[in-house]
């Protein structure tokens, strides 16, 4: 609900309030985000300044305390006395909005250039002006969250240099500290924690895209805060690319955030009549610490985000040939691959990189749409049809946004390719075009088209690996090109999935959930690592969106071998997906990945559309009355004390049933210890155990009982880890890197 009371808003969605109001000086105030207050509240929290903070520039030399610097505001200018970061630079000239009137909305207004949220909403529209220009201030409400998001109208005759422009700055009382997201390649999101000080932490990427560097999203957080109490608030970007926050806390005791494009490199000119929109914002306010928080983002990227046709629509388990083949592959190849990932229980085949032009390694063919006729006789059609006679969906990998400098392409057009005035650098031999120009933007809509129109192509993976170099000013006018490509291919496909990657996450944010459900969240599948990963996509993005696959043991960044059920485990809680030569399973494995997509299907709504909770050492999903929870072990200590699994949000007067996904230990994985476990001595570097590993696998672990949702929430008593006591199936013989699955059902009265 938005009420408009003369010059007090107040913005009332699930959970939270938002008060604003315009000040005697035509300033917008943020007097309030967070707890639900009713409107009439305003009044309690408007500074009381008494007589000004010394050393101050003032709005009215007769009012000592009318300093724009120690107010809280949600809009700011630059050069009239608020020093503190201000959201809008005119390359030097000062800025100064003042008022002019507001207008509530039963829906926002669409944006032209930018993806936005959509479904239902209320906004609020603030008109402010300065001569030359109107700035239109958006705040919209959808449920739990609310969005904001800024438009400059140039209203004079001279055109407007403008060198920042952001989305949202809001000044909230309090002492807070700053959660971000930051990494690299196969090392994305690792969260840093920090108090927000008078000093400024920003959270930003200038690669020319949002980047894994820092992920758009973050986090603040009262010191006391925990995973279930305590105020946290969320924060982040509808757009992909280069963002920037900032958080910093003023002498007042005012945290100010502020979000929106990269001031770095960013210039824009408009001229008389046209405008710039800004990324929309996104900001969340929770009481109920960071589980409470990642509740309201993922029911919002769910609900409002991605494409309506995936709304809640179950994703296949897919197999994709990269990790297995890489670029060596052929027909027979493939066709052998699906037969097999097929006999497991796959539901799509994805052809990854390789299929095109002279696209043998890296080095070549990006840029091309010719079918490689060496490696594929029958074309993609071809392929697709035999694939989907055996039953199985198809789908294919493209990198439209880059071309390599030995390409039919670039040899064509070598002036597409994004440069400045030096050599042009290349990362992983290739170049980016230029999508700021049409005919690029064209030729790629048109070439992807025609491949996906020329077979049943229901999926996409579209990657894009290298980062810009040379885009300069040009960054924001690359990011409206491509989400006009997007639109223009998948706008009139709705039904195929396109799941985004670059290198892994390095583009994993809310602009590119706008055209396709899901991400792949890193090219690093060790499960281990992916726990981290995961885990920390979870405060911000529903486990919808992940792409997460089983791979090869060792695995091919860490050398950590991993059990096939804690790859399977940690995969469960994405959309998954099976990424690995099947030629080289054993028989056992091949069993066991075809128990594991079974058990996947069965709760595969609960798996990618439960709610989602961060519980020690492990998540937990619940969907009606089903829910699932995994623990992880990351290294075992000896004589492990006994662990209790607590469950979140059960309800307390309810029975439940309790039961283990079956574990399995192969015998091989005792070594010279087996004589511990059957009553023969046997050799373990010998014939007999390296055969017998092959076809055995021993118990573990699986424990039934019933008990209330009461017992869940205070904890149950698991079974005793394994202590080096021997072996014995009413133990959890987990060792370093061991996982268990538990299925927790309402009781049939
Ligand atoms: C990137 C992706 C991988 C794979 C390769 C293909 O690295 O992240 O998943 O598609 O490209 O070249």
């Amino acid at each position: 609900m938005i009420e408009h009371i003369e010059k007090v808003f107040g913005l009332h969605g699930e959970g939270f309030s938002c008060l604003l109001r315009i000040n005697e000086h035509g300033l917008l105030e943020l007097l309030h985000f967070g707890e639900p207050l009713s409107t009439a509240d305003a009044e309690a929290f408007i500074t009381k300044p008494g007589l000004g903070w010394g050393e101050s520039v003032l709005l009215d030399e007769n009012n000592t305390a009318s300093c724009a610097d120690s107010m809280p505001l949600a809009w700011s200018g630059t050069g009239r006395g608020d020093y503190r970061e201000s959201p809008i630079e005119f390359g030097g000239i000062s800025s100064d909005f003042r008022f002019a009137y507001a207008r509530v909305l039963d829906k926002p207004e669409p944006m032209s250039t930018l993806p936005f949220a959509k479904g239902k909403s209320e906004t609020l529209k603030i008109v402010m002006t300065q001569p030359g220009a109107e700035l239109s201030l958006y705040f919209s409400i959808f449920g739990g969250v609310l969005t904001r998001h800024a438009v400059l109208r140039n209203t004079g005759k001279e055109n407007i240099v403008l060198t920042k422009f952001m989305s949202s700055l809001m000044d909230i009382h309090g002492e807070f500290d700053i959660t971000t997201f930051d990494g690299g390649w196969i090392s994305e999101m690792r969260k840093h924690k920090i108090p927000v000080s008078e000093n400024r932490v920003v959270n930003e990427s200038v690669t020319g895209f949002s980047s894994h560097r820092h992920n758009p999203g973050f986090l603040l957080s009262e010191p006391e805060a925990t995973e279930d109490s305590g105020i946290v608030y969320g924060f982040n970007l509808i757009y992909s690319g280069n963002h920037y926050a900032a958080a910093q806390r003023s002498l007042q005791g005012f945290t100010r955030v502020i979000q929106g494009i990269s001031p770095s490199d960013f210039i824009k000119t408009i001229a008389p009549g046209e405008v710039f929109e800004s990324p929309e914002a996104v900001l969340a306010f929770s009481e109920k610490g960071f589980s409470g928080l990642s509740e309201k983002m993922h029911r919002f990227v769910s609900e409002n985000i991605i494409p309506e046709y995936w709304k809640n629509r179950e994703r296949p388990v897919l197999f994709n040939n990269w990790e297995g083949c890489m670029f060596d592959f052929n027909e027979a190849r493939l066709l052998g691959l699906a037969k097999e990932a097929k006999k497991l229980g796959c539901e799509l085949f994805v052809l990854d990189d390789g299929w095109f032009g002279k696209r043998d390694s890296d080095k070549a063919g990006l840029g091309d749409y010719s079918i490689n006729k060496q490696k594929l006789p029958n074309g993609i059609s071809g392929l697709s049809k035999k694939i989907n006679s055996m039953g199985m969906e198809f789908g294919l990998w493209f990198e439209p946004e880059s071309v390599n400098e030995d390409s039919d392409l670039f040899r064509a057009h070598p002036d597409w390719i994004l440069r400045d005035d030096f050599t042009p650098l290349k990362g992983r031999n290739q170049f980016l075009l230029d999508l700021t120009r049409p005919e690029v933007r064209d030729y790629i809509v048109e070439n992807v088209s025609a491949i996906l129109d020329s077979a049943k192509i229901s999926y996409v993976k579209w990657d894009m690996n290298r980062h810009s170099v040379a885009l300069g000013t040009k960054a924001h006018d690359y990011i409206i090109g491509l989400y006009e490509v997007l639109g223009r291919i998948f706008g009139t496909r709705p039904q195929v999935l396109l799941e985004s990657c670059s290198s892994g996450g390095n583009r994993f944010d809310l602009g590119m959930l706008c055209f396709g459900p899901q991400i792949w969240c890193s090219d690093n599948t060790d499960p281990i690592e992916r726990i981290t990963i995961q885990e920390n996509l979870s405060y911000l993005y529903p486990q919808s969106t992940f792409g997460a696959h089983v791979s090869a043991a060792p695995h091919a960044q860490t050398l950590r071998n991993t059990p096939l059920c804690t790859r399977g485990n940690v995969s469960f809680f994405g959309c998954l997906g099976y990424e690995l030569d099947l030629k080289h399973l054993l028989g056992i494995e091949k069993k066991q990945i075809s128990e594991q997509i079974a058990f996947y299907k069965k709760y595969r709504r609960v798996f990618q559309f439960g709610k989602f909770y961060r519980i020690k050492n492990g998540w937990q999903v619940t969907e009606g009355k089903t829910t699932l929870a995994a623990v992880f072990r990351k290294i075992l200590s000896a004589a492990p004390g006994y662990e209790k699994l607590r469950l979140k949000n059960l309800d307390k007067a309810k029975v439940y049933t309790f039961s283990t996904f079956a574990q399995k230990l192969r015998v091989g994985q005792f070594g010279s210890l087996v004589k511990h476990v059957v009553p023969v001595n046997l050799n373990p570097n010998g014939f007999i155990l390296r055969t017998a590993d092959k076809f055995v696998t021993l118990p573990d672990g699986n424990l039934e009982f019933k008990a209330s949702g009461g017992a869940f929430s205070a904890g149950i008593m698991l079974l005793p880890l394994f202590r080096g006591t021997g072996y014995d199936k009413n133990q959890r013989t987990l060792a370093d890197f061991g996982s268990e699955l538990f299925i927790i059902e309402e009781a049939e009265k």
